[in-house]
């Protein structure tokens, strides 16, 4: 069984302080044996990822950015470059959340321009894909993700797919208490896989981690981590609480 990633997605919550707080207990109540067998990943908001960087230091626990710009830098009144992201101590940053695509109006081609400009300056990416209830309900959410994943990876080389992570979020599962089934998941986990490999090659595939991300938490961490295809999870609400982010961490490291 591969070594999972869980990753705490923080969103726009938390103050400077109160990040650094969580950081804290986060790392206070993680085992270092639970360490040794998976990968964790908090993503603060810009502001805070100094302050949680130094909170995390010597530990495990690893940092990653919400959002990218897909310029090196200049007259982009506040945007953030790869390159202030790496300054700060981030080895991850997430692009073409769902949230970003509806609110920010973020295209397939923008998050593509982002996951080369991440990849360019060594972070690495993780493309969020998932389709809405609507494109569910409609029975069209394979095509849905299938685009999203051939224009995101656009130009991107099988030598890069090596850094990169995907992660599969149905929109109607977000935040809503309605996680999608095991079976669910690994369906469209192994249809991304299927994807990536028509892409480049099985053995990308392969190597590929997919997260799941959609009201994860204690209670559900063990059979959506437990299911075929699902190689971790991208949490937000139950990431703002440490008592249950390191519970999913130790779940997800049992597996
Ligand atoms: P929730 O876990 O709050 O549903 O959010 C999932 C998510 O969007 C992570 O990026």
């Amino acid at each position: 069984m591969r070594r999972k990633l869980i990753a705490g997605n923080w969103k726009m919550n938390l103050s400077y302080k109160e990040s650094e707080k969580l950081a804290k207990n986060i790392t206070e109540k993680l085992d270092p044996k639970v360490m040794q067998k998976i990968d964790t990943l908090v993503c603060p908001s810009f502001i805070s990822l100094g302050i949680v960087n130094k909170a995390i230091k010597d530990t495990e626990v690893k940092l990653g950015a919400q959002d990218i710009y897909y310029e090196n830098d200049g007259a982009y009144t506040g945007e953030v470059s790869a390159s202030m992201l790496k300054s700060v101590g981030c080895e991850y940053v997430i692009a073409g959340h769902s949230e970003r695509r509806k609110y920010i109006h973020e295209t397939n081609k923008i998050i593509n321009r982002k996951v080369r400009k991440a990849i360019e300056f060594e972070l690495k990416p993780i493309l969020c894909v998932g389709e809405s209830l609507e494109e569910r309900e409609d029975e069209i959410f394979e095509g849905v993700v299938e685009k999203q994943i051939i224009e995101g990876l656009s130009e991107i080389t099988k030598e890069s797919m090596k850094d990169l992570v995907i992660a599969y979020e149905p929109v109607w599962a977000i935040g809503t208490g309605l996680n999608a089934t095991p079976k669910q998941a690994s369906d469209m986990h192994l249809f991304i896989a299927k994807v990536v490999s028509k892409l480049y090659d099985n053995e990308v595939a392969e190597a590929l981690l997919i997260l799941y991300g959609g009201s994860v938490n204690g209670k559900n961490a063990k059979e959506i981590l437990s299911a075929c295809g699902v190689d971790g999870a991208l949490i937000g609400g139950a990431s703002l609480k440490a008592d249950e982010f390191t519970d999913i961490i130790k779940i997800g490291a049992q597996i």
